[in-house]
Parts: structure tokens; C-alpha cells; sequence
């Protein structure tokens, strides 16, 4: 067996990662042999994200340390050649609603187009995060909103710092 085919990618900005993303990471893991967390590090967002690659990179790994077939990594070229680069077979995403089916719909067919041997795999959302967004949380996180629960509480600590009033 190739256990290449036994890798998945779960690609996302993660800014930050949320326990949404965090519900979902956890699930590929039981599935998948290994998993990488593939954190979008784009120069052309410089500026845009919340927090540098390093630092949502390491709220991942503090948050998957318990997880022995996780890690996360930068990447700033397309989604499928860094899968590919990887040697890895698939792509997991979290679905949340409607509005998430339509863009993953697209996303899907162009990352197949370039791709065909590279599939995508997608996970229905927890109930209890349909709701949760890493923009959600950073709107309610400059406002004073209650984000317990939503992200882990290093990464709440981090958001009040850097956005509260
Ligand atoms: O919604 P997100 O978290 O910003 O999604 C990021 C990502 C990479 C999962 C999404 O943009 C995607 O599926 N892109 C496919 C096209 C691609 O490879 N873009 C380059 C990303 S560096």
C-alpha cells in the first residue's frame, strides 16, 4: 500500500484557527494516516491576515500537540501543487452551509481541473460551529464579544490583545 494515499492536506488562512477548524482537523486525523495543516502564507495578503503564518501556524500546533499525526505548515503556491509536493492523495474541508457549498463547488472543480488525481474530501460541520468563522470571531473579539468556547483560550488571549478597544 502507498501510505502517500494515506496523507491529507487541510488547507485554510486559519486566522485564527478556530475550534470549528480544530472539530474538523481532529476527524481527519482519525481518518487519515497523516495530516497536514496547510496554513496559506500569500505575500499578496500581507497585511490583510490578523496574525503572521508563524503565529497561526503555532496556535495550531499548540492546539494538535495531543495529536501525534498532525502538523501544520506554510504555504503560498497553489493548494494542489503543495499537496502534491507532499505526496498527498486528498484535501479535507469543513462544510458549514449553503453559502460554503457554493464556493467549495468552485474550488473543487478548478483545484480538479489542475489536479484530477488530487480529491477533495469534505466534512459536514459540527452543529455546534455551523455558525463559526475566524472573521465571526475577530468581529466579535473587537467589540468585546464572549469568544470562549469558539477558539482556544491562547488564541482568545491573542485576539483581545490585538483588537479590543
Ligand atoms: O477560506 P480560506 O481559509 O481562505 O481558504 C484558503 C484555501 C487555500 C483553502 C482556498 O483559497 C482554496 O481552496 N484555494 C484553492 C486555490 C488555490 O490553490 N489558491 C492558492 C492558495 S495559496
Amino acid at each position: 500500500m502507498n501510505l502517500n494515499n494515506r496523507m491529507a492536506v487541510c488547507p485554510g488562512s486559519y486566522d485564527p484557527v478556530t475550534n470549528g477548524h480544530l472539530d474538523v482537523i481532529g476527524r481527519a486525523a482519525a481518518i487519515f494516516d497523516e495530516v497536514v495543516v496547510g496554513v496559506v502564507n500569500l505575500p499578496i495578503r500581507k497585511g490583510k491576515t490578523l496574525f503572521t503564518a508563524e503565529e497561526r501556524i503555532g496556535f495550531i500546533e499548540r492546539a494538535t500537540e495531543h495529536l501525534g499525526n498532525v502538523r501544520a505548515e506554510a504555504f503560498s503556491n497553489l493548494l494542489v501543487d503543495f499537496a502534491q509536493d507532499l505526496g498527498a492523495k486528498s484535501i479535507v474541508k469543513g462544510l458549514r452551509a449553503i453559502s460554503d457549498f457554493e464556493y467549495e463547488l468552485e474550488m473543487h472543480q478548478l483545484n480538479r481541473r489542475q489536479a484530477p488525481d488530487v480529491e477533495s474530501v469534505y466534512l459536514m460541520a459540527s452543529p455546534q460551529y455551523s455558525f463559526l468563522s475566524s472573521s465571526g470571531v475577530k468581529e466579535l473579539a473587537t467589540f468585546g464579544g464572549n469568544i470562549q468556547d469558539l477558539v482556544p483560550d491562547y488564541v482568545a488571549a491573542r485576539l483581545k490583545e490585538e483588537l479590543s478597544r
